[in-house]
């Protein structure tokens, strides 16, 4: 299953979910590849993934012909040892992003590049940057499911019609299949304020924003603020080695990781029956 970890807005969480996810479901036994489609490249930095000049990336992925992505694909997977796989952004993300731009299918190119490996993972994890351009749209045609962290601050909501709306078109003209799937409320403090930012996005309507979608969208456990979510990506560790996370801290991501293999399941028997 390939899930797009999205959100318009920056620094609400989309690489801490995707880094602990990895470590969740690696640790249940699946297959996990993460795709750092972020020229930032936090992923890739808390995984200790250096972007290798020697090694494709996922840039140079998306910028060869059909034919050639095949190889480079496998090529530009890096194992991390006893966790998952990685493909990295390479240096030259930016780059790469404005020649695809004005490329035939430029929003089409990760879903075919997936072709050549998808069937080697349980999981594809595809963490994306902030804002709508063409490496989160891409991740939207390629994925199946949406995963959406939602920081726990005011006007928490606020930005979810736009991803939405931009979902929807997807959803109309290219990936028909997509669902979001999952809110995860980030950053969830003590205050009066933040409790009230959960509760608006529990009570939150999403239907009129999603007119494709019959299945209700699932609000994931909260993950509280707390240092030690920020710490984790420096420490480049999964978040059940890391030194003083309890159970209560790796809840919500394995309660997130059993929904979205119960999702897994639920596709794999459907096209089974077909
Ligand atoms: N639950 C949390 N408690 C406290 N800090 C957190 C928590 N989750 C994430 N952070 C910190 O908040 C910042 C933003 O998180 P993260 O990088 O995951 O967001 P992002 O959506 O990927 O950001 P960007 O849009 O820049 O890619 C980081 O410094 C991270 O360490
Ligand atoms: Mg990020």
């Amino acid at each position: 299953m390939k899930i797009a970890v999205a959100a318009v807005k920056g620094g609400v969480g989309k690489t801490t979910s995707t880094f602990c996810l990895a470590a969740v479901l690696s640790r249940m036994g699946k297959r996990v590849l993460c795709i750092d489609l972020d020229s930032q490249a936090d992923l890739s930095a808390a995984f200790r993934c250096e972007c290798d000049a020697s090694n494709p990336n996922i840039g140079e992925v998306l910028n060869s012909s059909r034919r050639e992505q095949r190889s480079l694909m496998k090529k530009a997977v890096v194992s991390i040892e006893g966790w998952a796989d990685l493909i990295t952004p390479g240096s030259q993300l930016d780059h790469y992003e404005k020649e695809v731009e004005k490329g035939i299918g430029s929003d089409q190119r990760l879903r075919d590049a997936l072709d050549a490996i998808s069937s080697e993972y349980d999981f594809i994890l595809l963490d994306t940057p902030k804002g709508d351009g063409l490496l989160t749209r891409n991740a939207l045609v390629a994925c199946d499911q949406v995963v959406v962290p939602v920081q726990m601050e005011w006007l928490a909501v606020k930005n979810l019609p736009r991803l939405l709306q931009k979902i929807s078109e997807i959803a109309d003209r290219l990936n028909p299949d997509v669902v979001v799937s999952t809110f995860v409320p980030f950053q969830l403090r003590r205050t009066s304020f933040s409790k009230r930012s959960y509760q608006d996005l529990c009570n939150w309507d999403a239907t009129p924003h999603l007119p494709f979608q019959q299945a209700p969208i699932w609000v994931a456990p909260p993950v509280n603020d707390l240092t030690l979510y920020a710490e984790l990506s420096e420490a480049g560790v999964p978040i059940y080695e890391y030194p003083g996370v309890e159970d209560k801290h790796i809840e919500p991501f394995q309660k997130l990781a059993d929904y979205l293999e119960q999702q897994r399941c639920a596709s794999l028997e459907v096209s089974h029956a077909r």
